[in-house]
Parts: structure tokens; C-alpha cells; sequence
């Protein structure tokens, strides 16, 4: 990579001054003057009837400006990116305990909370379901009137059964997945706005600006041009800011008071609201010969979408794409059920569904290589998706497929070298056991087949001979914007520090599509190229015009052209810039499209399916397993990682330990609790996540690749891989250290206390 002067370099974030000092204004630090408070009046019950919602006492209170309800939503009372099945305000039913009902803005917080409790709802509580094969049955409560099966996805390769009896070892165990919580710093928060001009600004942490923008539109039945969402900065999201939150709610309250309104939720607020991560049941029944050969895979799939559909449809679909792991595999049988319940809502959480379906595989996987006394790596190996073969839902790899560049990989990590060498049980303390685990996994880039995936980026000429470029993607601690600054430098031979960033905004950004399944740095930064090429041209016949030769006698470094074999002859970008503002008043500005790249068949009725470029990655873990606590430790960790060539080193660092520790928070403490449709767990103090006490000393993280040459700069993105299969190499450590098998996450320490007993 020595040919760049950028990319595969380490960049500090361009953010980090304005984040580390505190300059930086999020959505909740916001404040307009004549400001109102807004706050949300939820639904008391998980499943119930609205027969009457009375707001005089709380219209009466003084200080109240506006309280709403359904009556008050001037469009489409319903929001979704793909359904739009969930109510603005509830009209006449609630479907989950956090269900917004009305809401009221107020002169301060203090008044809009009382008011809000002064809204009487007057309700008819319904049997409720809470358990999503229970959901499927024709007797069960209906959620929607449709019925509770949001999606059903079958996905059916050669023949299982017969492959069955061909198997030298078949292995069926069901699996269990929590619910896990973004834990996000800034919790759904913003402010809207009505401008002089009747535009309405929406000042909301979000995944899509362009996206809310028409959701808002169809809900306040207003001109999406007369709507400008800012969705950057966002105080953390992992897919907990994809779909719309509190936008309409703040929308509708700022068009009936004609006054600014902020709303912030409280943290037990925001995990009742919004969605978490599916929590999924999976059977596996996996035939394998004596050698290690996959035969076959029969998977079903039980997902817990619960009230509302949000993205539980593509959830489930990227599950049963991802069922197999990257593997050669003919003969499948996958059949995936997406259930409504009234278990709160899930939706997108970095993953995206893999994370789930890769606990359950790489567990098979690991039982197999143990029963047949084959090297965990070797037995991947030799099932390995390489390029040009056929996955196992039947499309052609025909791009980068990196399996074997990690399994390769990880030989060469740290922990792999020395894993014959640990002292399985501590001698000083021999109730502490010790053991290594390792689980491969891969990760879709992009949104699939038949939706619209494109990337978009604006590039501006500034006045000092830097450049500004804007796209519709947000940097929610990702680094993303870095890397467009990064790969703009490299296109437009100029000082990093010349290029700055903005993000999410939908008067100043192009639309590059939803930040979330990895591709963020694939679309913007490949459209910021095609945008750089359109500018280095403009700008390279304005500097030959100036110096009097051809655009091809130039070349272009650090911020100046000079002229080939002279190189005393040049001239800076800021002149240039100076010249166009002289010349014609203004400084050019070019802009970038295209279209990802998709696969070569389309998976009948399963929307989203198949991917076309994939990342992939090992992840490694050595645990100790106090067998009298059952309490786990992750001791170190290590992962390698094909997202590509790796624009930011740094970057790519943090990503992977980021992407490690949530993880191993998925795998062995985060689950939100519902019982009978009501939250256990409403905050951090019960809902925990690992700190840094609890992270690995050490994450050893090696990027690996797989040349893909659609991507900018051969990048392909490692948002999610990065903490997809990190749960099952530490589940498989546990099994290596104590001899029991996980088969549910999250493994507390009750719980494997109690297999131990066991
Ligand atoms: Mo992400 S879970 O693809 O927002």
C-alpha cells in the first residue's frame, strides 16, 4: 500500500477534537429560544383496547401548550421503513407497553411530564402473546388483524433428507438468542422546528436523513422539500437509530404550537420504545461425512419481532442468507418465521440477524470438529466458500470471499500459537478453568437484491483550496467520515487536514442510502471517488489554462499541480480557487452517484437475498470459567478480519475491539427481560453491559483481504463481522474450559453455574 499517501493509514478522527473537548453539540444539548419540552404519553398495557382517551386535565394545566393524539396526525398515522404497521399516535389498540398514545409540549419538562400524566386513557386489556412459536398457532392472540407471521422465508437446495442418510454424524440441537440493547450514549432525542419560510427542521440522531425525510412527509402530510432533517451528530446507534423514533411525535407537536420542541428520552424510556435485537430460537439439525465434509443443513428459524415490523422482515431474511455460515453446502433446508408478539418491537441491530444464526452454526461447527477429532480451522477449511463457488443459497461468489485469507489468518495471531500452551487449570486455584475458542463468520455488505442500494456524495471547492464533501451517511462512532476525508485526500492529491466532512444533513448531503449493513464506507466513499474524478478534471484544465500548458502536461500532489518534468513550474489549489471566485463568482462543485453492484439470480420471494459482496472474520477467545460462579472472563481476544483493503488503521482497530466487547456482551451478559409483555430490565443497573474492567486485556486485531475491486480503494466495509461471531468463540471457549455446551445466550454466570451443578 505504499503507493498511498492516506488510505491504510492511521488518521485521527476528524471529530475527535470537537468530541474529546465537549465543543460538539449533539441533538439533546440543542436549544432554540422560545423552546417547549415535549412528552410522550405510553401505553399502560402490552396488549389492550383504546376506548377512550380524555386530555382536558392535561390541556387545563397551566404551562401546557399542546397535547396530541391519532386525531391530531394530518397524514399517514403509521411509520416503518418497510411497513409502515406502527402507529404515530395509537388510535384504537396497543401492541406493546411502550406504544405512544398522545403527547403534550409544554413550557418546561417539569409541566410536560405532570401533563402527561394528567392524560387519561381509558383501556381494555386483551390476551397477550409473548412467545413467537405460541404466536404462529391459529388460537393465539392476534397482534394485527393479518395475523402474526410478519414474514416467512423458505429457502430449499437439493435434498436434506436424503443427504441425512448419506451423513457419517448428524448433530440437531436448538439454540436460544437474548434481546439485546443498543446502549447508545445519546438516547432518542432532537428537536423540530417550524423556520419563518414554513420549512420544518427535524434535529434528531438518525441513520438515513433523506429516509425520515419521507416518512415525515407522508406522516405530516407536508412537502418533503418544506422538511429539513439533520441527523448528524448522533450519540450512538448500531441500528438502534435506523428506523423513525421520536421524529413524528416532535414534527406534529412543532406544527401545532408554531413553537421549537425538544424532546429526550429518559434511558428507562428509550429501552422500553424502541427496538432491540431479535431474539431468535433456531433448530439445526447439520450432517457432516467421517472427513468433515458439510452434507447437509436444516435450519428453522423463530424470530421475535414483537409489536411492530420495523426491519424484522430483512432481519430474518439476512438470518436464513447467513443460516449456513461460509460454507459449501448443497443440500439445505432453511425455513425462517418472522412472529409478531407483544414483546416490546425489535429491529436493526448491528448484524443485522447474522449474529444469531452464527451462535447456532459455529457451535454445530464446533461440536463437529470435536466428534470427529478434526482441527476447528481445518475442518472450516475444508468446507470453505472460496471465490467462484456457489453458496448455499445458490447464487455464484463472484467477488471477494475472504474464508480462506482469515482461517490463514488466524494461524498467525497470538493466541492461536499459544493455545496448546495454557494452563487449562490454574494451579494455585483449581476451580478456575481455562479454554480456548474460535468461531468464522461472514457479513453481507450492502442492502441486497432488488432494493434501491446506491451511494451518493457532493464534493464543494473551498476557498482555501480544501474541499468539502457531503453525504447523507451519519458517523455514529464508526469513524466513517474520517475515512471519506481520508479517501477524498487520496483522490484529490491534497493534505488530509484540507478536507472536511459533513454528514447527515438533507439540505447539504447527497443521499447515499440507510448508514447500516456495512456500507457506509463502500457507497459514500466510492461515490466521493467519482466525485473527485469530476473535480480533478475541472480543476486540472483551470490550472493548465493558468499555466498555459495541456491538462495532460500536469500532475497533481500535496495540494498543487505541477507540470511534468518541470517541476519548479506550478501552481497551489487555493489560487486556483482564488481565480474561479475572480473569474465567475463562484467555486465548482461536482457530485457522485452509482449503483452497487448485485448478484447474478434473485432468491424468489425472499426480498434482500442474496448479497453480492461479503466480509468476513475469525474471532478468537481464551476464558477462564470460575467453576464455582459460574462467572466467565475473557482474557484475550483476537480477530481477523477481511472488510477489504483497511482505509483507517486506527479505525479499523477500534471498530474490531468495539465490535468484540459488544460481542461478548451479547454472548454472556445482555438480555432484556420482558415478562408477560412488561420490562424487567429498564436501565443499566439491570440491563448490564461489559465495561472496561470486563473487556480482554488484549484484542489482537489483523486485517487480512481478499482483493474486491469494486470498492473504493478495494474496501468493502467491517462494521458488523467485526462483533457477529465474537459470542460463539467465547461460548466455544467455555466449552473447551469446562467441558458444557451453550446453547443459549447470553451465558450468565447462573447460568452456567447451573449447567455445572448439572
Ligand atoms: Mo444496521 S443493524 O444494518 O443499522
Amino acid at each position: 500500500m505504499g503507493e498511498y499517501k492516506y488510505i491504510g493509514k492511521s488518521v485521527p478522527r476528524v471529530d475527535a477534537a470537537e468530541k474529546a473537548t465537549g465543543h460538539i453539540k449533539y441533538m439533546s444539548d440543542l436549544s432554540f429560544p422560545n423552546m417547549l419540552w415535549g412528552k410522550i404519553v405510553r401505553s399502560k398495557y402490552p396488549h389492550a383496547k383504546i376506548l377512550k382517551i380524555d386530555t382536558s386535565k392535561a390541556e387545563a394545566l397551566p404551562g401546557v401548550v399542546a397535547v396530541v393524539t391519532w386525531k391530531d396526525v394530518p397524514g399517514l398515522n403509521g411509520f416503518g421503513i418497510v411497513v409502515p404497521d406502527q402507529p404515530v399516535l395509537c388510535e384504537d389498540k396497543v401492541r406493546y407497553i411502550g406504544d405512544a398514545v398522545a403527547a403534550v409540549a409544554a413550557e418546561t419538562k417539569e409541566i410536560a411530564e405532570k401533563a402527561a400524566n394528567l392524560v387519561e386513557v381509558e383501556y381494555e386489556p386483551l390476551p397477550l402473546v409473548d412467545d413467537p412459536i405460541k404466536a404462529i398457532s391459529e388460537d393465539a392472540p392476534k397482534v394485527h388483524e393479518g395475523g402474526n407471521v410478519h414474514l416467512h422465508t423458505k429457502i430449499v437446495r437439493g435434498d436434506v433428507e436424503k443427504a441425512f442418510e448419506e451423513a457419517d454424524l448428524i448433530v440437531e440441537h436448538t439454540y436460544y438468542t437474548g434481546r439485546q440493547e443498543h446502549a447508545f450514549l445519546e438516547t432518542e432525542s432532537g428537536v423540530a422546528k417550524l423556520e419563518e419560510d414554513g420549512t420544518l427542521s427535524v434535529y434528531a440522531g438518525s441513520q438515513y436523513p433523506q429516509r425520515d425525510q419521507m416518512q415525515l412527509s407522508r406522516c405530516l402530510a407536508l412537502n418533503p422539500r418544506k422538511i429539513h432533517v439533520v441527523s448528524y451528530p448522533v450519540g450512538g446507534a448500531f441500528g438502534g437509530k435506523d428506523e423513525l423514533t421520536i421524529q413524528p411525535i416532535l414534527g406534529l407537536l412543532a406544527l401545532k404550537t408554531k413553537r421549537p420542541v425538544k424532546i429526550v428520552l429518559s434511558r428507562e424510556e428509550s429501552i422500553i420504545s424502541y427496538w432491540k435485537r431479535h431474539p431468535m430460537i433456531m433448530k439445526y439439525k447439520t450432517g457432516v461425512k467421517k472427513d468433515g465434509t458439510l452434507v447437509a443443513n436444516k435450519v428453522e428459524i423463530y424470530a421475535d419481532t414483537g409489536a411492530y415490523a420495523s426491519l424484522g422482515g430483512p432481519v430474518l431474511n439476512l438470518a436464513v442468507e447467513h443460516a449456513c455460515g461460509p460454507y459449501k453446502l448443497d443440500n439445505v433446508y432453511i425455513d425462517g418465521y418472522c412472529v409478531y408478539t407483544n414483546n416490546g418491537v425489535a429491529g436493526a441491530f448491528r448484524g443485522f440477524g447474522v449474529p444469531q444464526v452464527t451462535f447456532a452454526m459455529e457451535t454445530q461447527m464446533d461440536i463437529i470438529a470435536e466428534k470427529l477429532g478434526i482441527d476447528p480451522i481445518e475442518l472450516r477449511k475444508k468446507n470453505a466458500l472460496r471465490r467462484g463457488d456457489v453458496s448455499p443459497i445458490g447464487n455464484k461468489l463472484t467477488t471477494s470471499v475472504g474464508t480462506v485469507a482469515v482461517l490463514e489468518g488466524v494461524k498467525e495471531t497470538d493466541l492461536w500459537k499459544n493455545k496448546d500452551k495454557i494452563e487449562k487449570v490454574d494451579k494455585e486455584r483449581p476451580w478456575i478453568k481455562r479454554g480456548f475458542g474460535f468461531a468464522l463468520t461472514y457479513q453481507g455488505t450492502g442492502l441486497g437484491i432488488g432494493l434501491p442500494d446506491y451511494g451518493g456524495a457532493v464534493l464543494r471547492f473551498r476557498e482555501d483550496g480544501g474541499f468539502i464533501v457531503g453525504v447523507g451517511i451519519v458517523d455514529y462512532g464508526q469513524g466513517t467520515g474520517t475515512s471519506y476525508a481520508q479517501i477524498v485526500a487520496e483522490a484529490m492529491k491534497c493534505p488530509v487536514n484540507k478536507v472536511s466532512v459533513i454528514l447527515g444533513d438533507t439540505d447539504l448531503t447527497a443521499d447515499s442510502g440507510p448508514t447500516s449493513a456495512s456500507r457506509g464506507v463502500y457507497t459514500g466513499g466510492r461515490a466521493a471517488i467519482i466525485a473527485s474524478k469530476r473535480m480533478m478534471k475541472i480543476l486540472k484544465e483551470k490550472a493548465a489554462e493558468l499555466l498555459s500548458v495541456s491538462p495532460e502536461d500536469l500532475e497533481a500532489e500535496g495540494g498543487y499541480f505541477y507540470v511534468k518534468n518541470q517541476p519548479d513550474v506550478s501552481i497551489s489549489y487555493d489560487k486556483i480557487a482564488m481565480e474561479f471566485l475572480k473569474t465567475s463568482g463562484h467555486l465548482p462543485q461536482t457530485e457522485g452517484y452509482f449503483l452497487m453492484p448485485i448478484a447474478d439470480i434473485k432468491i424468489k420471494d425472499a426480498f434482500g437475498l442474496p448479497h453480492h459482496i461479503f466480509a468476513y472474520s475469525g474471532h478468537l477467545a481464551l476464558v477462564e470459567v470460575n467453576t464455582l460462579t459460574g462467572q466467565t472472563k475473557v482474557l484475550e481476544g483476537a480477530e481477523v478480519v477481511d472488510g477489504g483493503i483497511v482505509v483507517n488503521r486506527q479505525g479499523f482497530e477500534a471498530q474490531v475491539e468495539g465490535g468484540y466487547v459488544m460481542g461478548m456482551g451479547y454472548g454472556l451478559m445482555e438480555d432484556v427481560k420482558i415478562e408477560k409483555g412488561i420490562f424487567k430490565t429498564v436501565n443499566f443497573s439491570t440491563y448490564i453491559i461489559p465495561t472496561v474492567k470486563d473487556a480482554p486485556k488484549r484484542i489482537q486485531t489483523v486485517p487480512v483481504h481478499d482483493p474486491e475491486e469494486t470498492g473504493p480503494y478495494q474496501a468493502k466495509g467491517i462494521a458488523e463481522t467485526v462483533m457477529v461471531a465474537t459470542a460463539p468463540a467465547i461460548t466455544n471457549a467455555i466449552h473447551s474450559a469446562t467441558g458444557i455446551r451453550i446453547f443459549k445466550i447470553p451465558a450468565t454466570s447462573e447460568l452456567i453455574y447451573n449447567l455445572l451443578k448439572e
